[in-house]
């Protein structure tokens, strides 16, 4: 029997599209020998969708036809399977799955959101578990566990809008003793919204209102100077990593702005997502500090307690040839299949070892007491003739 695999993808984030673009190519990917392929769309609207023709993009150009189209569902889980329940009218399952494979960029699904649901209903996932996963979306977050295992980070500090807007003096301080040229970032965002390079006092005030707009929790690090940015991605879990080769990306403009990263040069053949950034593969650095990198990449793994495939982003100066740490991706962008192509792991074989490694996780963690059998509240008549006392 083959596998059901619901390919969950889109929500409420700014890398809705690019989410839409990445699950896409997953589909088409997958063992169709192995897996029945079910997509599950969640829109922008917060409604979750199913329905065969969500597995080609063209149907995406057209969002209403879609969901005329496309059936409005919910997923949970009746006793021990998970269902696809139609929304509307007369309420029946239409479906079931056995696993699913998030495909989600972003806030409010990629950064826990969606695996907590899961996680809710029981069903196993491909991929960083919740804890996980909200660390991989907070930069503040990763850098303070990061830099706790004494891992290479750019100099940084982070303020929350209230205490800026309270005492904007003492922030300004503290990032003057950052040293500029600096970056502000609003914490939990991606794509590059809300970040911005600011050289002195005036230019950081205005970048910090910008990155307020998109986040109460800004943080401002110092800026890697002789700039080289190369990406390794890390394939497995807690007992076994694998780095893949190492990518270098190059922005057009100052920094890798959105469409660099999502649209790519050419807007004419439409977007292909994180594979058609520009980009050198293999990056061009010496294989002492590519080994360096592939080695780090699994430290970081390891210590953000990560599953499945992550991508991780370096900042280098390539003059003091320093490294640093500058965010992880639990859920790439084409979930990094480009690397690992190059690694010479075809994209059907990655994703194969990625669902054999949420099977395993899922069966490991069945192993483990989460619960006890019996209700403790059985024998608990503590309310009755005792005015609330506990009798227990
Ligand atoms: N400390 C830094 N020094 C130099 N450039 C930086 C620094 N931090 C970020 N950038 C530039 O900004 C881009 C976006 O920042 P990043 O933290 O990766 O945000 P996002 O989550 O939006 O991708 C990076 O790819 C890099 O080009
Ligand atoms: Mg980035």
């Amino acid at each position: 029997m083959k596998l059901r695999v619901g390919v969950i993808f889109g929500g409420e984030s700014v890398e809705h599209e690019v989410s839409i673009i990445s699950a896409v190519q997953a589909m088409k990917s997958l063992d169709e020998e192995k897996y029945e392929i079910i997509p599950i769309y969640i829109g922008k609207d917060r409604e979750w969708y199913t329905g065969r023709l969500l597995k080609d993009i063209e149907i995406y150009s057209d969002l209403d036809l879609m969901k005329k189209y496309a059936t409005n569902v919910v997923l949970c889980n009746k006793g021990d399977k998970f269902v696809i329940i139609k929304k509307n009218g007369i309420k029946r399952i239409i479906d079931y799955i056995d696993l699913v494979l998030p495909v989600v960029h972003g806030t409010n699904v990629e950064d826990g959101t969606l695996q907590g649901y899961l996680e809710l209903i029981g069903i196993p996932y491909v991929g960083s578990n919740l804890y996980s996963a909200s660390v991989g979306q907070d930069k503040v977050f990763q850098k303070q566990i990061l830099e706790s295992s004494k891992l290479p980070v750019t100099k940084y500090m982070w303020f929350f809008d209230s205490e800026y807007k309270e005492n904007e003096k003492e922030v300004l301080k503290e990032i003057k003793s950052i040293g500029y040229p600096v970056m502000v970032k609003p914490a939990r965002l991606g794509s590059s919204v809300g970040i911005s390079k600011a050289k002195n006092e005036d230019e950081v005030k205005e970048a910090i209102e910008e990155a307020i707009k998109y986040d109460e929790k800004i943080l401002v690090e110092r800026v890697v100077e002789n700039l080289v940015e190369v990406n390794c991605s890390v394939l497995g879990n807690y007992e076994e990593q694998e780095a893949s080769e190492l990518e270098e990306v190059m922005g057009a403009d100052e920094f890798l702005s959105y469409r660099d990263k999502y649209l790519g040069n050419s807007k004419k053949t439409g977007s292909k997502g994180m594979a058609s950034t520009n980009r050198i593969l293999p990056a061009r650095l010496d294989s002492k500090m590519t080994n360096e990198i592939k080695e780090l990449s699994k430290k970081v793994f390891k210590v953000l307690n990560a599953a499945g495939v992550i991508r991780i982003d370096y900042l280098i100066d390539k003059k003091s040839k320093k490294i640093y740490i500058n965010e992880t991706n639990t859920i790439p962008g084409s979930l990094s299949f480009y690397l690992w192509e190059a690694t010479n792991k075809p994209y059907k074989q990655l994703l194969d070892e990625m669902i054999n490694l949420a099977i395993k996780a899922y069966k490991r963690k069945k192993r483990k007491v989460f619960s006890f059998e019996t209700n403790i509240l059985s024998n608990f008549n503590g309310l009755k003739g005792s005015k609330g006392k506990l009798k227990m």
